[in-house]
């Protein structure tokens, strides 16, 4: 039996080691129940690492996320740290991660589930039976771009700086994830930039168009611009499978795909990297939502989110598709039964803490494996 699975886990802030506690006992539950064994370290980011280590994340933290199969994040950032220069903030730590670990895409699903059509802002016909995804780039463009900083000018005005900017390879390995991706689904890719406005954008479409061209024509590509592609996706979600875009658009468009399925608080991603000499992909996990210091420490966040990342993470970095299918399916069955975190409950509804969701998934694993 492998037991050299290895998991860093990294709670992070606010409502992190709380949604995290819950996802510990089902990795606990798989230990006992389906002799799935990992060997789970955790470790400090964001404010919590600032705190306690002087830095948003410790150099040693970031070498054992470099050894590790997978990484499990929480979230960064809360009020605390706002103040602090931009070099230090809690989110550089998540930035450092995906950058050293060269985690470059980033694949956001937004489903939405039966039982949660309600849930959503949109009319229920908009988004019944929704199942999209938004491959971002992530290591790249203006996230990273240089030059960047706030000068002072010689007469006093103050100017601040980013810079849009991709390579051709950059956008091509990003594409290509999407195309292979597109093929295992719905077989179409929507790619999405400025090509109207932005130069990087014009890149962005040639490179897309010629890596379909030359390798993936059986995959329906479409080209939409971004502003577009916002407003189509209220508009009509189900038209998209594959949207691919770039690190800030993606941003963008992936908080609005999220609140299309009713909750931030259900959504996993996965942050990948290329294929290794040793066969191994470095890969990051985390829920989409962030650290939501408002209801942070009170029980009330919802853990599903980092649940189905930790899925993903037995799908795409541990080959364990069935036991991913089993956790999907408990939190199905779950969100079936009609039991309700606070950001998934209809107003006036009942609604459970975050530790009693986590003991309702943990009852409905047990069933589904009797
Ligand atoms: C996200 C977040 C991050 C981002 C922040 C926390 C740096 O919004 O993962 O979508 O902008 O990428
Ligand atoms: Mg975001």
């Amino acid at each position: 039996m492998p037991a050299n699975r290895s998991l860093l886990v990294l709670p992070g802030d606010g409502i992190g080691p709380e949604v995290m506690g819950e996802v510990r006992r089902v990795i606990d539950w798989m230990d006992r129940r389906r002799a799935v064994t990992f060997d789970v370290g955790e470790g400090l980011v964001g404010g919590a690492a600032i705190d306690a280590e002087g830095a948003p994340l410790a150099d040693a933290t970031m070498d054992r996320a470099m050894n590790a199969d997978a990484v499990l994040l929480g979230a960064v950032g809360g009020p605390k740290w706002d103040s602090l220069p931009f070099a230090q903030k809690p989110e550089r730590g998540l930035l450092r991660l995906r950058k050293e670990m060269q985690l470059y895409a980033n694949l956001r699903p937004a489903i939405c589930f039966e039982a949660l059509v309600d849930a959503s802002t949109l009319k229920p016909e908009v988004v019944s039976g929704l199942d999209i995804l938004i491959v971002r780039e992530l290591t790249g463009g203006v996230y990273f771009g240089e030059p960047r900083g706030i000068e002072t000018l010689p007469d006093g005005t103050r100017r601040g700086v980013n810079t849009q900017v991709y390579t051709s390879p950059e956008i091509r390995r990003v594409a290509a994830v999407a195309f292979e991706l597109a093929r295992k689904r719905g077989n179409k890719v929507c790619s999405s930039e400025k090509a109207n406005v932005m130069e990087s954008g014009v890149l962005w479409r040639e490179e897309v168009a010629k890596l379909h061209e030359e390798s993936y024509s059986d995959v329906e590509l479409t080209h939409m611009y971004a502003d577009n592609c916002a407003m189509q996706l209220v508009r009509w979600p189900k038209q998209f499978d594959v949207i691919v875009t770039d690190n800030l658009f993606g941003d963008m468009l992936s908080d609005e795909a999220a609140m299309l399925t009713g909750s931030l608080g259900m959504l996993p991603s996965a942050s990948l990297g290329d294929i290794d000499e040793t066969g191994r992909r470095k890969a990051l996990y985390e829920p989409v939502h962030g650290s939501a210091p408002d209801i942070a420490g009170e029980g009330k966040a919802n853990p599903i989110a980092t649940l189905l990342s930790f899925a993903m993470a037995l799908r795409y970095s541990f080959d364990l598709a069935e036991d991913a299918d089993l956790i999907e399916s408990a939190v199905t069955k779950v969100l079936g039964s009609g039991i309700r975190t606070a950001d998934i409950a209809a107003p006036g509804a009942t609604t459970v803490s975050t530790e009693a969701m986590g003991e309702a998934l943990i009852r409905e694993l047990d069933e589904q494996a009797a």
